[in-house]
């Protein structure tokens, strides 16, 4: 029996290598993730090789965080996963590390899914005082992988589609992991890609900073951090905020051994 870290009603977070924790058969609804970028000699900074072909027998839908760097040198562990849409993170500091660059004050999150787009849930958030201004917007059907010159039509007013690049601060100082991601935009991907009481898993937790966007977005979540002292903290993050339930939601299975496919078990000793 592989025991949570830390649990409560929505999350679970486990201490260790989620290659070796996660059994067959485990599914999820939606993997958020921010794997190590592997462009500094820090200890915790690999990238480990082959991760995407391991995520992809768990979920079908992934929101990856990345730089480009990293995206472009890996793009061949990428193969098992379809490329739906990017996301650009402006934050208000750099965290570039050279001088003979333009000042980097960007990150990158993917959205990666494996079989057709049509069936993959997705709900587009907008915004939210959009009503109070008349502006002329298009609407298509349903994106069916093609697009069609022919399909727009154009009317008045009505909420719009929020922009691809989101300007949310860098978390220095108040910040538990060294790369540490906005639980706002975490939320927003949640809120996209996972259908309401569906569950979300991180690979590389870190803060947990997705799970507290689960939480908020009224999604379970299952997260794995192998440094100790990120799990500790990260615990204590998630203890001290207030647990604020939605009505009727549904609690949350207390492990792994929940989310298996039919006919899987967790293996003793795991
Ligand atoms: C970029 S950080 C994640 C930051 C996180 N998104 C946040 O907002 O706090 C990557 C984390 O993955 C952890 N990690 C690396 N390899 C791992 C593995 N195989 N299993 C579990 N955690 C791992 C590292 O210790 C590190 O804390």
């Amino acid at each position: 029996m592989i025991r949570p870290y830390y649990s409560d009603e929505l999350v679970s977070l486990y201490h260790g290598d989620w290659r070796t924790l996660l059994p067959a058969g485990f599914r999820a609804d939606l993997i958020v993730t921010d794997p190590p970028y592997g462009e500094t000699s820090l200890d915790w900074d690999q990238w480990p090789t082959g991760w995407p072909a391991i995520a992809a027998k768990h979920s079908d839908a992934m929101w990856c965080w990345g730089s480009m760097r990293a995206f472009v040198a890996h793009s061949a562990e990428f193969s098992d996963w379809t490329f739906s849409q990017d996301l650009v993170w402006q934050k208000h500091n750099g965290s570039g590390f050279h001088r003979d660059r333009f000042k980097r004050i960007h990150e990158h999150v993917v959205l990666w899914y494996r079989g057709r787009w049509a069936d993959r849930w997705h709900e587009v958030p907008t915004t939210a005082d959009a009503t109070r201004r008349t502006v002329r917007r298009k609407a298509r059907p349903p994106h069916t992988g093609h697009i069609g010159a022919h399909a727009y039509t154009s009317f008045d007013g009505g909420p719009r589609l929020v922009r691809s690049v989101i300007v949310a601060p860098s978390l220095h100082g108040t910040a538990i992991n060294e790369a540490e991601k906005p639980v706002s935009i975490n939320e927003l991907l949640i809120s996209y890609a996972c259908p309401p009481g569906g569950l979300v898993a991180d690979l590389f937790a870190g803060s947990c900073a997705t799970l507290v966007a689960a939480r908020l977005a009224g999604r379970r979540a299952i997260g794995f951090e192998r440094r100790e002292q990120q799990c500790e903290r990260a615990a204590l993050r998630l203890a001290q905020l207030p647990l604020d339930l939605p009505i009727g939601s549904i609690a949350a299975p207390a492990g792994i051994a929940d989310h298996l496919a039919p006919g899987h078990r967790v293996q003793t000793g795991l």
